[in-house]
């Protein structure tokens, strides 16, 4: 090419990073790599192990070792071994590691993004720019966290021994986001990097260790499915965070049911990415850029549905297309391209599916083929028009450089397409009229709204999804308490068995007047409402006396309460004001009748006259304290590196099922649905199976309390059948059960058709009266779901 050519066609030349500092590194190992365990690689016997490819040739790059459930077992002791010296060596002492993983991640930070680069097809630019600079700041901000855990974090200890397993699209930013938080607050890791991308984690192992981490902190254990499946299962892991596929995180979810693990999930996406006829085009088709080909597009919160506002949908989509033009696939060391080679051929093979599956459902293709390499696998820049918001590529994640593009006429039919899916990971909003954009923000189902911009992340600011994105925070505040387990609720003991009820005394009377019959309904969107089944129970007092009956309620009943819950969506609206106007309100009315509970709990639980008094003054204070909460749990705000600001919002999960214990009947009732209504939830409440009457006789509180209709609704019956209908209702948001070891686990296993956000004690029992352990913070986290806004405002 002459100089008058290279004007003409203003073209730039490959501009290959030296990859020898990588290579050269393999070699030493001889490419094959065992588990790095205890501070140290194990060596990889003769036929053992799996090859690891270059994406961008096809070529064997090294082979590794296969874990097994020895394997793991081993990892595991090294960790538990380590874990509480390096719990001990306090929070200044970890900050000083993690300050020093930071600044090794920065030493290193070439060998680190080119071997990324290799090892899972990404451009090198990338890795430079984005992840590896990440990864430092996400260390760097952890290590602050270890500084102030005993200041910030007071009454709350780590968990132990946790299990990270992580996905290949971002090998070692997933690492940095899943470590950081876990060691700086006094756990120990073992952890499973992808099949397909293990390598930076082995190098980064090693360089830790180099950097004077102390063996057996964090053990790398390599491996597929069951090695992951095998970290899961091990009964010495107090804890399991995973990012991948919501396939396998159902999967997790319903193995991990009952063993009290722990865990957090951040699974798949199909996030909208939102473009208003008053947006700034270039800079929206931009984004479109950042949203779908960052990374070939394999990325969990990938703007990869284009809702785009029909007036400007051609100009959009022209400008869009003529931006795809000029991308560059190619080499990932090449630091001028745009796009690298996909992970693997199963993965290539995926993507080509389901875009023949798309064009053959009737999208229109446009793909961009100039430059993209013959061999290795890549794949070009793909839109698709014309796609039916049913179609299986606007619902399926793709996982791969494809963005498909859809119309929308109004804000409102916006905000339906955008949240018209089982995901909800992240948005992107673009719109020049800030009343607009934040307007929308508020209403769309995702754990990330990015405004006018796109696929910005800070270790500041917490990420992770709703609905069937999974649940659990990385980063920030709301990511470190996944790491911590609060005191109070550690030290909870099996609950005790109750003595076996009496057998209920005849209430005959004999030529006197017959008992009216006072069969106690269910409560269901304000009425009460006579059960399904037409069936009840007969409730009997401490002394056996029949004290009445109440409807058991079935499948039928609780889907209504879930329908009457759905339908008081207005409470999640209320002003905050308001909820708490209405919580004292309850508290005020409960005062009034005060002595009457009292009796009632004395008559029902054969409990002392004071003590059932004590337990009504509980609860009186119990709902001033959620009254208070009402407008001071609130969110924060972010001030990540870059010109903007993050807001972090506290938003309710929806409609969440509740299974009361039969302890302190009507405290431990209202310290669970308090909380949950006073954060904007409505509430599904299966009350006590041994003292409902005590929820029966809460009807006319709510009647005269102005508690809207269907806020909470109260369905008797056996919380035993009752769980598995609330448990499997894919309309229910969230489930606390408190009661039976038995309850918990069938629910966590019943929970994973929508992963609903759980709540339940494992048969522990919670200490009521002692504000510590019975109200607050401790449940008001698990009431809401954190959403971030990002609102850059300059540059
Ligand atoms: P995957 O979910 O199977 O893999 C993620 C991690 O989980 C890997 O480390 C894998 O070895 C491990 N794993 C697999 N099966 C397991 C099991 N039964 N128990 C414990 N761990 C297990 O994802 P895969 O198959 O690599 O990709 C398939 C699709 O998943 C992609 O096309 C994409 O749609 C989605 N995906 C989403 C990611 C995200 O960040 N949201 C990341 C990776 C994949």
């Amino acid at each position: 090419m002459n100089v008058q050519q290279f004007f003409d066609s203003m073209d730039y030349g490959p501009a290959p990073e030296a990859d020898s500092a990588a290579r050269e590194w393999l070699a030493r190992h001889d490419n094959r790599f065992g588990h790095f365990i205890d501070g140290k690689f194990k060596p990889l016997k003769e036929g053992e192990g799996f090859d690891t490819f270059e994406p961008a040739t096809g070529k064997i790059l090294a082979r590794i070792a296969n874990g097994t459930a020895t394997d793991v077992d081993e990892a595991v002791a090294a960790a538990r071994a380590a874990q509480e010296p390096w719990a001990k060596l306090s929070g200044h002492g970890r900050a000083r590691h993690l300050y020093a993983l930071a600044r090794m991640v920065q030493r290193h930070g070439r060998l680190l993004a080119v071997l990324e680069a290799i090892d899972n097809g990404k451009p090198v630019r990338e890795t430079r720019d984005i992840d590896v600079p990440l990864v430092a700041r996400h260390f760097y901000h952890h290590a602050g966290w270890a500084q102030l855990q005993d200041a910030e974090f007071a009454g709350y200890s780590p968990l132990g021994v946790v299990g990270q397993i992580i996905p290949w699209n971002f090998p070692l930013l997933m690492l940095a986001w899943k470590i950081a938080p876990a060691l700086a607050l006094g756990n120990t890791v073992v952890l499973k990097p992808a099949e397909y991308t293990s390598l930076t984690a082995l190098l980064f192992a090693e360089l830790a260790t180099e950097a004077g981490l102390p063996a057996g902190v964090l053990n790398v254990v390599t491996g597929g499915g069951e090695t992951g499946e095998a970290i899961v299962d091990h009964p010495g892991i107090d804890k399991i965070a995973f990012t991948g596929s919501t396939e396998v995180g159902r999967r997790i979810r319903e193995r991990t049911a009952g063993s009290g693990k722990r865990l957090t999930l951040e699974l798949g996406g199909k996030s909208p990415f939102i473009v208003f006829e008053d947006a700034d085009l270039d800079a929206a088709v931009e984004g479109v850029v950042d949203a779908i080909w960052f990374n070939q597009g394999q990325v969990c919160c990938a703007g990869s549905r284009i809702l785009v506002q029909e007036g400007i949908a051609p100009i959009f989509l022209s400008r869009l297309k003529k931006r795809m033009e000029t991308l560059r696939v190619g080499q990932p060391l090449d630091k001028a391209i745009d796009m690298g080679a996909i992970v693997d051929p199963v993965q290539l093979a995926r993507i080509r599916e389901l875009v023949e599956l798309g064009v053959k459902e009737g999208a229109t293709l446009f793909q961009t083929e100039a430059g993209v390499p013959e061999t290795g696998s890549f794949f070009p820049p793909t839109l698709l028009t014309d796609v039916h918001p049913a179609a299986t590529v606007a619902r399926e994640e793709i996982f791969g450089p494809v963005a498909v593009a859809m119309t929308f006429r109004t804000p409102d039919e916006a905000v339906m397409l955008a949240n018209n899916s089982r995901y909800g990971l992240a948005a992107s909003i673009w719109s020049e009229t800030i009343g607009l954009a934040l307007d929308i923000a508020p209403k769309l189902a995702a754990g990330v709204v990015w405004v006018n911009a796109t696929n910005l992340f800070d270790a500041g600011v917490g990420f992770g999804g709703y609905r069937e994105s999974g649940f659990g925070r990385e980063g920030g505040r709301e990511g470190a308490y996944e790491y911590l387990k609060a005191d109070a609720w550690a030290k909870r003991k099996p609950r005790e068995e109750l003595p076996a009820q009496p057998e209920p005394k005849s209430s005959a009377s004999g030529f006197g007047l017959p008992v009216l019959d006072r069969t106690a309904k269910l409560f269901i969107g304000g009425k009460q409402a006579r059960p399904d089944g037409n069936g009840s129970r007969v409730v009997v007092g401490a002394d056996g006396t029949v004290l009445g009956e109440v409807g058991e309620g079935n499948r039928k009943d609780i889907r209504n309460a879930v329908e009457a819950a759905r339908k008081a969506e207005g409470w999640s609206r209320a002003s905050t004001h308001n909820r708490a106007q209405i919580l004292y309100y309850l508290a005020e009315n409960l005062s009034a009748r005060g002595p009457e509970f009292a009796a009632r709990i004395a008559r029902l639980t054969g409990v002392g006259s004071s003590e059932a008094e004590r337990e009504v003054e509980a609860v009186i204070s119990r709902l001033f304290t959620y009254g208070a909460y009402a407008d001071k749990f609130d969110g924060a705000v972010h001030s990540p590196p870059l010109r903007g600001l993050a807001l972090a919002i506290n938003e309710p999960l929806g409609t969440v099922g509740v299974i009361a214990p039969d302890e302190m009947p009507l405290l431990s009732l209202v310290s669970l649905v308090a909380p949950l209504i006073a954060m904007g939830n409505r509430t599904v409440v299966v009350p006590s199976a041994r003292y409902p009457l005590i929820a029966t006789d809460l009807y006319q509180l709510f009647e005269t309390s102005d508690l809207p209709a269907g806020v909470v609704n109260i369905v008797t019956g056996e919380p035993k059948a009752l769980v598995k209908d609330l448990a499997s209702h894919d309309d229910l948001d969230g489930l606390w059960v408190f009661g039976g070891k038995d309850l918990s686990a069938t629910a966590e296993r019943l929970s994973v058709g929508n992963l609903k956000r759980m709540l339940v004690d494992h048969g522990l029992q919670t200490d009521w009266l002692d504000p510590a352990s019975g109200e607050g913070r401790l449940f008001l986290h698990h009431a809401v779901q954190v959403k971030n806004i990002w609102i850059p405002y300059g540059d």
